[in-house]
Formats: structure tokens, sequence, C-alpha cells
């Protein structure tokens, strides 16, 4: 049987790459399309080598109609997994033009092209972001959604966007995934989170500090009302959240319906946690530095996966000392693999 194509929008980046590998072991074929804007090309042959010469890749901008109307010209797209975007909280404060028209301009750009060429299935990339701060986790889907930040209003945007697309026909079976905190690399070493300059987020911040590329960490404010005082968030490993993906495909297959799901652990740690179990699982000292609080961040935040957990089939399998090692598993390969860090 012909392997179903799936373009994955943003396929080379941390996410993405991991959900083409777990793509491909369910037996789709992953079209990856990315502009690199937030990745090492060099992913293109680590990938390869897990997954085999099937991988099909494009370089291009979703905000780019021409180039995606003829990709579903070429390549006969069974769904699209959307994943392109940018993601930091903090950046969408300074910079929101650049997330609302990145995120919400370039998820438009390809619902046209979809619609165009009558690719009529979606899985996209939301976040725990949507929720805001004003509901008291564990968040449920159908909770207050009330951002607090650029980055998580671009995303309920999308999501609104999708629904009414579902409900005028032009989207058939649709998926919203409501991510928390990925973190964690595939166990082989080969691919892993690579951001672009300084990182953004606690875990590559935090590996390089274990690395000795940067001296510590900056916790970002420890006068929450959290139990230590620090941030608490619900950090899921890398492959579960990639898993997910091909469930929500899967979804697709078999029903008609838009759906929306956190996909989450159910557990919150906070920044001190996640630095103590990072330093049992690496056997590394972190040392860091309390500031100011970061504008954006919310206090606490974790998921309620039930509905993941029933109507997907989906649940978290590793804990958070086992994506602490996968992640420095993936931060002492990263030399011997010549990633380029930008
Ligand atoms: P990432 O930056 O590693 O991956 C995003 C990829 O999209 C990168 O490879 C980048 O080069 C590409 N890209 C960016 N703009 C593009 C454009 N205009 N055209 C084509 N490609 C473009 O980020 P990630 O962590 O893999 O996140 C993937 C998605 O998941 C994002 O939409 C993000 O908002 C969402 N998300 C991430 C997290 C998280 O904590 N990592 C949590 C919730 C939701
Ligand atoms: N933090 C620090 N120091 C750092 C980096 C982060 O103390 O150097 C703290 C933050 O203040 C926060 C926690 O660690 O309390 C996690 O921060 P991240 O930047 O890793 O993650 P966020 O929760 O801010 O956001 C991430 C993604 C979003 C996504 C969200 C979902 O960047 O795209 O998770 O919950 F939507």
């Amino acid at each position: 049987m012909q392997q179903k194509i799936i373009l994955v929008t943003g396929g080379a980046g941390y996410i993405g790459s991991h959900t083409c590998v777990a793509l491909a072991q369910a037996g789709y074929r992953p079209l990856l399309f990315d502009n690199f804007s937030n990745s090492d090309p060099s992913v293109i042959e680590r990938l390869t080598q897990l997954i085999g010469p099937s991988l099909l890749v494009l370089r291009g901008d979703i905000r780019d109609l021409a180039t995606l109307k003829e990709i579903f010209q070429t390549y006969p797209c069974y769904a699209v997994i959307h994943l392109a975007g940018v993601k930091a909280v903090g950046e969408s404060v300074a910079k929101p033009l650049d997330y609302y028209d990145i995120n919400v301009t370039g998820s438009l750009v390809l619902l046209k092209a979809m619609k165009q060429a009558g690719v009529s299935r979606l899985v996209f990339s939301s976040s725990a972001a949507v929720y805001g701060e004003k509901t008291i986790p564990p968040f449920q889907e159908q909770a207050l959604l009330d951002p607090i930040n650029p980055y998580g209003r671009s995303k309920l945007m999308i999501e609104k966007i999708i629904n009414d697309l579902y409900h005028a026909n032009t989207l058939q079976s649709v998926l919203s995934l409501r991510y928390f905190n990925p973190i964690g690399a595939h166990p082989s070493g080969f691919i892993g989170e690579t951001p672009t300059g300084t990182p953004n987020n606690l875990l590559p911040y935090l590996m390089q500090v274990a690395a000795g590329i940067r001296k510590k960490l900056f916790i970002f404010g420890n006068d929450y009302p959290t139990a230590d005082g620090t941030a608490v968030r619900d950090y899921i490993h890398v492959m579960d959240l990639a898993q997910g993906h091909v469930l929500a495909l899967q979804k697709t297959e078999q029903r008609e319906g838009c759906w929306t799901f956190n996909l989450g652990r159910g557990r919150g740690s906070s920044v001190l946690e996640v630095i103590d179990a990072f330093e049992q699982a690496s056997g590394q000292n972190i040392p860091y530095e309390v500031i100011q609080r970061r504008p954006g961040d919310v206090a606490a935040s974790w998921a309620d996966p039930t509905a993941a957990q029933q109507q997907l089939g989906w649940s978290a399998t590793y804990n958070l000392e086992m994506m602490c090692a996968h992640s420095w598993h993936w931060q002492c390969h990263l030399d011997s693999l010549k990633v380029q860090r930008k």
C-alpha cells in the first residue's frame, strides 16, 4: 500500500523533527517543509539516518502562497501537521508584529493553499499559553481562554480560525493540540533542540550552562505563589508529544470533526525541581541566580490530559528524570554531530 504523505510545516524544528520520526515509524511519509529560520539544515541528514530515504524535504516559507500551491500540486498530501511558527513567550511581548505575521498570517496562507488544493485534514500545534492566568491549574480544554501574551493570543486566533473553517466545511477533520512544555530528545541522541542564539526556553539554557557554554542559569522570579516561589510548568517528553501527533492523525482518518486536546503529563514542576532533576540525571552542577520575573510568564500551568487519554488513547510515558537524561544525552552529542549553533 502506498504511504500517505503528510506535510509537516516546521518539520526541521524541535517538535517537527521528532514528529517526522514518529510518523515514519507509524507508516506515514513525512514531507518536511521549513524555512530553517530556527533550525539547522544538518537535521535532514540525521533525520534521514533515523527514518531512511523516504523523507521528503522542501525549503520555503509558510507565508509564500505560490510555493505552497506548487507543493500541493506536486505531492498528493493526505493531511497537514502545522508546526511552523515562532514560540517564545517573552520575545512575543517585545515583537508582537512578528508573532502575528508568522503565526497568524502564516497559518492563513497555509489554510488558503489547503483549501485551494482540497486538503481538509489538519493537526495544529497550539499551546498551553492560550489559558492565561485567571484559571487555576490543572487546565481543562473548556477552561477560560484568556492568554496574557501576544504568543498565546496568536495561537488562540488560529484555533478560532480553524474552528470557523471546520464549520464552513473547508476543513473536514481537524485537531488543535495544546502542548504544555516539551523537553527531552530522541533517545538515539541524533536529534534534539538546537535553538538559534541565546535560548529562551528553560531546558536549552540549562543544558548550555551544564555544558560550560554559559556561566549560570537565571531564574526568572522566586516570588510566585507556588511552593518554592519559582514558576511551575507541565514538562512533557518530546517523543510523547510526537506520538500524540500520530494518534491525532489517525483520528482524522477515522472521523470528521473538530477537536482540541491538551498534551501534557498532568503534573507541574517548578524551575528549582527541574534543576534538581537535571542535576541528578546528568551529574552536573547548575549554578543559578534569581532575577526579576520575565514579562508574559504565568505562575503555574499544568494540564488535565483526561480528554486526550480518553478520546485519542494518548498518555505520556516518560518521567522528568528520563526527559532530563535524554536532553543531556543530546547535548553531549552536539559537537560530535557537528550541529551548528547559530
Ligand atoms: P522550533 O522553532 O524548533 O520549530 C519551528 C520550526 O518552524 C523551525 O524549524 C523554524 O525554522 C520553522 N519556521 C518558523 N517560521 C517559519 C516560516 N515562516 N515558514 C516555514 N518554517 C518556519 O519550535 P518547536 O518547539 O518545534 O515548536 C513547534 C510549534 O509548536 C510552534 O508552532 C510552537 O509555537 C508550538 N509550541 C511549542 C512549544 C514548546 O515549548 N516548544 C509549546 C507549545 C507550542
Ligand atoms: N525560565 C527561567 N530561566 C530561563 C528560562 C525559563 O527561569 O532561562 C523559567 C520561566 O520563567 C518559566 C519556566 O522556566 O517559568 C519555563 O519557561 P520556558 O521559556 O521554557 O517555557 P514557557 O512556559 O515560557 O513557554 C513554553 C514555550 C511556549 C509554549 C509554552 C507552553 O516556549 O511556546 O511553553 O506551556 F506555549
